[in-house]
């Protein structure tokens, strides 16, 4: 039973039995990111200050400038994963190919690989607007006691045992879930520690909000320019708002709070969409739907696709379930 003022150390410790596994280690494995998110917080919050703002000078694999932030926490979650006993291997938006880790001996026999995308929205870290931390946990597929193989990161969404992302914005939260539901925790900055403060976070049935890049719209297939121009027509309880941050992670937060949709469709410059399926997709849909809500690439659940490659980028609806419900009859309409 949820507790305001309960802290997020006690609530894991409290719920550690609702684990599908529960040996300690996943509990063990969200202590840890939220050690990361700290550190990573108490940076974010003094970008203007310390010399954090600006492009690291490199490209990642996504073809993206890497910001300073990026390499920062990309190495902060990756080694506050790596230097506790619980993970054998990690994949990140910012590295090339997945990492493996031995372990205690150096004997593989870690259960969960965890996939991250280490800081979202880095578009917005110069400009002072909120960005944020998605991460996928899921258990291993091959022998424990063998090094993890890319099989172990490629499972659909559906095999993903926890999820969640930090979003550092005027507060800053977690917010999770390991299959029994979502909970957010804020941070007191003060004391350093997160508290239950909304508990059993629920995705409005339907909303008033579209969140989408519309200055791509020329790009978009017909059945995204049809739901716009849907959202935007003045019929029964429409106009929507259209409202749009560029950070994944800061959208998403406030659509399952106030009720919306995000769109990042396929567009004729990139036909699979721009984000990525494993740090970003995947960990939102499941996220969304243990909140009620829905996430689809306009045509078939995020959850059920099977990845084929690390990088993968997969048109992106995600919501209130009408909401996008809505959106997938057009898709369908205009095939
Ligand atoms: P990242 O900063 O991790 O590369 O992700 C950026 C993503 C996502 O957060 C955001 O919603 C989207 O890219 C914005 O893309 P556009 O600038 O093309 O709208
Ligand atoms: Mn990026
Ligand atoms: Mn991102
Ligand atoms: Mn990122």
């Amino acid at each position: 039973m949820a507790k305001i003022n309960q802290s997020l150390g006690e609530f894991i410790i409290e719920n550690q039995s609702e684990f599908k596994y529960s040996s300690g280690e996943l509990s063990r494995l969200i202590n840890s990111i939220r050690l990361a998110a700290k550190v990573v917080n108490h940076k974010v919050n003094k970008a203007g200050l310390v010399d954090i703002l600006g492009t690291a000078g490199n490209h990642n694999v996504q073809g993206e400038d890497q910001q300073k932030l990026d390499v920062f926490a990309n190495e902060v979650f990756i080694n506050t994963l790596t230097n506790r006993e619980i993970v054998c291997g990690i994949a990140s938006e910012e590295e090339d190919d997945f990492i493996t880790i031995k372990g205690r001996n150096q004997k593989n026999d870690n259960k969960y690989v965890v996939l991250m995308d280490p800081l979202d929205g880095s578009s917005n870290i110069d400009v002072n607007v909120s960005v944020g931390t998605i991460f996928s946990i899921f258990r291993r597929i091959t022998p424990s006691g063998t090094p993890v193989t890319i099989d172990d990161f490629l499972q659909p969404g559906i095999n993903q045992v926890a999820a969640g992302y930090i979003v550092y914005g005027t507060s800053t939260m977690i917010v999770y879930t390991t299959g029994h539901g979502v909970n957010g925790f804020t941070l007191n900055p003060a004391i350093g520690t997160y508290y239950l403060s909304h508990p059993n976070m629920k995705f409005p049935e339907d909303g008033h909000i579209y969140s989408v890049n519309e200055g791509n719209y020329v790009h978009f297939p017909q059945g995204v320019k049809d739901y716009i121009k849907y959202c935007q027509k003045e019929e029964d309880d429409r106009p929507y708002t259209s409202r749009y941050i560029g950070s994944l992670v800061s959208d998403f937060h406030r659509n399952m709070i106030k009720g919306g949709i995000y769109i990042y469709p396929n567009t004729s410059k990139d036909p699979n969409g721009k984000l990525r399926l494993l740090y970003e997709c995947n960990p939102m849909a499941m996220i969304a739907e243990q909140a009620g809500g829905k996430a689809s690439n306009g045509f078939e659940d995020i959850l059920n696709i099977k990845p084929t490659s690390l990088h993968q980028r997969v048109p992106f609806f995600c919501g209130s379930t009408k909401m996008v419900e809505k959106a997938e009859e057009f898709m369908k309409k205009s095939q």
